[in-house]
This record gives structure tokens, sequence and C-alpha cells, in this order.
């Protein structure tokens, strides 16, 4: 399997091929991301919003994503599996953080990732110091949401975009091996990405990242009530799937389902005993 230490030197421009990750959330997702060639599978807290039915991702908790990183795991993949770390479960202390992340990789993480800058360097060490590799997220960061009063594109004064490259140095400083950025103008994200030594991993975040990474459910066209511009659909499975429920549907209604290739038959000599 790919390990973390593998990703932190592909930067593009010493000449890596962009890193591809994708999200899963469970055995079958990541046999087919794997199968794809994904260089890594992020277990993400976007489970709360794709897969559970919330509105936001402030409602999973660890136990919540363990259960579905184990599932993930149990597919073996080749990729590098990065379970989130939920919203507050770095955010009390450092002995709480490192018990949390050491519950991810128990479940069969390979490398946590935890959302947030300059606050969040403390439990970024303190789960580094207990030999478990961390990826940073910056710019927009969904657990972030009440404070940022919705999910909105971060990083757009000077100010900020300022911000966000000295966040991403102190981030790869206090030993995180990659960096999602989220939801950024295109031109922040090449700042930072120049600027550290570490690959990024962008999504709305423009083409200058050292990877991209999307929603699995996103990518597939699962569903499509919410089209973010930073999304582009490589499937419509989500229509694909509605239709072949319909057709089955449709089937037993009329009869044609299950036929008589579908069903277990006694054999002769039985059949005839029974009078059939
Ligand atoms: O939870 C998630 O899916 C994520 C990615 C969008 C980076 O954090
Ligand atoms: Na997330």
């Amino acid at each position: 399997p790919l390990t973390a230490p593998a990703i932190r030197g592909r930067k593009v421009r010493d000449g890596a091929d962009p890193l591809v990750m994708v999200t899963a959330y469970d055995a079958p997702g990541a046999r087919q991301a794997d199968a794809a060639g994904v260089d890594m599978i992020l277990v993400g807290d976007s489970l709360a919003m794709v897969v559970l039915g919330y509105d936001d991702t402030l409602q999973v908790t660890v136990d919540d994503m363990a259960h579905h990183t184990a599932a993930v795991a149990r597919a073996r993949p080749s990729a590098l599996v990065v379970g989130d770390l939920p919203w507050m479960s770095y955010h009390v202390d450092r002995a709480e953080t490192v018990r949390n992340a050491a519950a991810l990789v128990r479940a069969g993480a390979g490398a946590v990732k935890l959302e947030g800058g300059r606050k969040r360097l403390p439990m970024v060490e303190a789960i580094v110091d207990a030999e478990i590799p961390v990826m940073g997220h910056l710019g927009l960061t969904p657990q972030s949401v009440r404070a940022m009063g919705g999910f909105k594109v971060q990083g757009r004064t000077s100010e900020a975009a300022v911000a966000l490259v000295s966040a991403a140095k102190a981030l790869a400083h206090a030993g995180a091996f990659a960096i999602v950025l989220e939801g950024i103008p295109d031109q922040v994200a090449r700042m930072v990405t120049e600027a550290v030594d570490v690959p990024t991993i962008g999504i709305g975040a423009g083409p200058g990242c050292d990877g991209q990474v999307l929603v699995y459910h996103d990518v597939l066209g699962i569903e499509d009530r919410m089209a973010p511009k930073f999304v582009r659909r490589y499937g419509s499975v989500g229509a694909d799937s509605t239709a072949a429920l319909g057709r089955f549907a449709a089937d037993v209604r009329s009869g044609a389902f299950p036929g008589p290739e579908e069903s277990y038959h006694l054999s002769a000599e039985v059949a005839e005993t029974l009078g059939l």
C-alpha cells in the first residue's frame, strides 16, 4: 500500500504526477476507487452529508468515522486510507486528540486529516509525536461552517491569502505530510503550493495544486440536488440507479420477475412424489 512518507515528496514542481484522492465510505466504494488507481482514499466526514443525510458535518463522531474507516480498510486498498477527524475530536486537549487519531488508525487508517491552521498546531504536533501521519486542511473548512457563517470561499483578501500561506507553512513545519486546500481562489492555492514542500491537494482550489480530491458521490453523480461550481461529474449513477430500481418495480408488478431461471426447482422425482 501507498504510505504517507511516499506521498510527502510528491510535488508537481519536482516532476511528480498530480495526486488523486477521492472519498469512500464503505468497502465497495473503496474497491472501486482502488481499482481506478487513485493514490489516496479519504474517509471524509462528508459522510455526514452525502451518506447520513445531515446538512453539515458537525454531527458525526469518532465512532461513526471509525465504523466507516474500518469498512473501507476491509477492502485492503493499495491506496493510502486517510481517516477524517470529526469536529470536537481534536479541539479539547492533546491526550483526547491522540486517542481519537489512534482510534482511526486502529480502524485501518494509514493517516488522519484535521481542519485548521495555527490554532490546531499543538494537536498536529501531538498526533505526529504519537507516530501518526497527519494531513492538514485549510481554506473553506466545513467544520467551521457556523463560525464562517456558511460555506463560503475563503482567502479572497490579500491579508487572508497571506495568512493561508503562513498557516500552510506552519502545518508543514509541524509535520503535516500533505495539505488539502478547499474553496480558495486558484491564485492563492498556487501561492500556497509554491510556499510549501509538502503536496497540496485541492478541492475548489484550481489547477495549481499538487493533486485534486473530490467526493465520491459528486464524481459519480449519485445525487444532483446541489452542484457546487468545483464539481465535475463523471457519471450519472443516481439516474442509473433510479432507472434500474424502476425497472425492477415494473417487473415485479407485471409478474416478469422472477422468471424460471431466477428460481430454484425441485428434482423431477421429488416433484412427482408431491404430485406436482
Ligand atoms: O470530508 C471530506 O470529504 C473532505 C474533502 C472534501 C477534502 O474533507
Ligand atoms: Na472533511
